[in-house]
């Protein structure tokens, strides 16, 4: 029944964006085809905003933020607003994974996963919304003085198109269980799950202007959003350079942001390792959502004395992987669009030509869809880890295997590009686990396992390139907020 879903749903659906608490259509009366990935073929459309509708969303949550019942509403209040989303992900499960898989064209498997982690995030925050706190501090005699965690105000959330549902998730569950209201502008190329989730906002109750959404381009509405005088703070998940644009233009107004810019994370795996335990790891850390995920494993990092049985492990299951339509629910989908697969080509294709080899290529189902935006999966041995290959993110299924002599060499090469989001340490030296994990520049650290997505508990947040500021768990609240300090003097 999903599978049927998933290549149906919303056929022909021209889709509203949601401000203050309507289903409206943009004021440019443009509109975005919307495609799926799987055979390039549009079924849907959205509404193409600019400045204007911008301006409309920011208001609408500047005033529920001012002056609606928002403001006032005690956090467990809030909390359970957020938790009876999280229900309502749940009740409306498989729609959302059959619109995300159509939408992302990522294979339906992985819409369910990120539905069950949005869920998650959701009930996560739900509960945590009344268990942060401030504190009291020890201060002069005759005062008392104490600190209270105040939200922002407005939030403008520019979100990417990879992981829309999750990403959306750990956006608006941290900034709302604060007390700021939200303006989320989604990626023209994977906007309907932010629509539905907004909906669904709406049917959990969430007071008017709370919880806004607009379509458009990242040049039109994303400028227009993030430039906006009348936002308080700005997160955004997405490419460095757009995070760099974003971030002048907040500066324009001295706002606070926050960037995820994306990795070229290590996985290193020394010779004493349980290779068989690593080799499905490292390989799904690269092949999930067809390698398009900001913590992919994208570099395999092997002691000298096992680099031939890593590499042979690599190849072999290289060579089976196998893309295909969202629907087929095969290793991996299409890549998003085709601006995307030539990125990912013209990348590999330079590789080859600084003369790194191809090891093992996946391949494309004889069943897929002809127009879909596929690219069989490669793995390349990179001589060179200074090579752009081994340094700048592909974002496709293109795994790049590198040698290294001693943990002095892996640490140089893990740390040696300008990202730090994830790392992988594959070793059964417990020294050298603790060691190596200190060492590693990057926001994330996993020892004999891999894998950021389902963890939405885990703070996340990147090193240089990679960005700055803290989103998932805990620690997402307080970027999400800021402490006021009072002091009374009481004599
Ligand atoms: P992008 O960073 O340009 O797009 C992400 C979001 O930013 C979209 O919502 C887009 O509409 C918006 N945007 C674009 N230009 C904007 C602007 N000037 N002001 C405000 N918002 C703007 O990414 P793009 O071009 O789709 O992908 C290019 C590369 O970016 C990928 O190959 C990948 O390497 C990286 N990327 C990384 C992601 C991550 O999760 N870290 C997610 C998406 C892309
Ligand atoms: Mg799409």
């Amino acid at each position: 029944m999903g599978e049927h879903l998933s290549r149906t749903i919303a056929e022909g659906r021209a889709f509203m964006q949601l401000v203050g608490g309507q289903k409206v259509d943009s004021l440019t009366g443009q509109r975005i085809d919307v495609v799926c990935p799987s055979d390039g073929k549009v079924f849907a459309s959205i509404p193409a905003s600019g400045e204007g509708d911008v301006d409309l969303a920011v208001r609408a949550a500047r005033r529920a933020f001012d002056e609606g019942p928002w403001a006032r509403m005690p956090a467990v209040e809030r909390g359970r607003l957020l938790t009876k989303l999280g229900l309502l992900v749940e009740k409306n499960a498989t729609e959302l994974a059959a619109l995300e898989s159509r939408d992302t064209g990522k294979p339906v498997r992985q819409g369910r996963a990120d539905v069950n982690a949005t869920k998650r995030y959701y009930e996560f925050y739900g509960g945590a919304a009344d268990k942060i706190h401030g504190d009291t501090i020890p201060f002069l005699d005759g005062y008392t003085a104490l600190t209270l965690r105040e939200p922002h105000g407005v939030v403008a959330g520019i979100i990417p198109w990879n992981y829309p549902l999750q990403i959306l998730a750990r956006v608006a569950g941290a900034a709302l269980a604060m007390g700021n209201t939200l303006v989320v502008k989604p990626a023209e190329d994977a906007s309907l799950s932010t629509i539905r989730i907004a909906e669904l906002a709406l049917e959990a109750g969430f007071p008017q202007g709370v919880f806004n959404v607009v379509t458009g381009y990242g040049r039109d509405a994303g400028a227009a959003l993030s430039a906006h005088p009348l936002v308080d703070y700005v997160t955004f998940t997405g490419s460095p350079a757009t995070g760099a644009a974003i971030q002048k233009a907040a500066a324009g107004n001295n706002r606070g942001v926050t960037m995820e810019l994306g990795g070229k994370s290590p996985q290193i795996v020394f010779a004493d390792a349980d290779i068989d335990l690593a080799l499905p790891v490292l390989v799904n850390a690269i092949i999930q959502n067809g390698g398009q995920t900001c913590s992919a494993g994208s570099r395999v990092l092997v002691e000298r004395a096992v680099y031939e049985d890593v590499a042979n492990g690599l190849a072999e299951r290289f060579s089976e992987l196998v893309a295909g339509a969202h629907d087929a629910d095969l290793d991996l989908g299409a890549l998003i669009n085709p601006r995307q697969r030539q990125r990912v080509a013209a990348m590999v294709s330079d590789a080859e030509d600084a003369g790194c080899e191809i090891l093992a290529r996946g391949s494309i189902h004889a069943d897929a869809p002809e127009g879909g935006f596929y690219y069989e999966p490669a793995l390349i041995a990179a001589k060179d880890p200074k090579l752009a290959i081994a340094q700048e993110e592909v974002f496709g299924p293109v795994l790049i295997l590198l040698a290294f002599d001693d943990e002095a060499d892996a640490l140089q090469i893990a740390n040696g590009t300008e990202y730090g989001l994830v790392a992988g340490i594959w070793t059964r030296d417990g020294a050298r686990q603790h060691r190596v994990a200190k060492r590693v520049r990057a926001g994330q650290i996993f020892v004999n396992a891999y894998g950021a997505g389902g963890g939405i508990e885990l703070p996340f947040g990147g090193f240089r390139k990679s960005g700055h500021g803290r989103e998932k768990g805990f620690e997402a609240l307080y970027d999400m907020s800021a402490t006021k300090t009072i002091v009374f003097n009481h004599g």
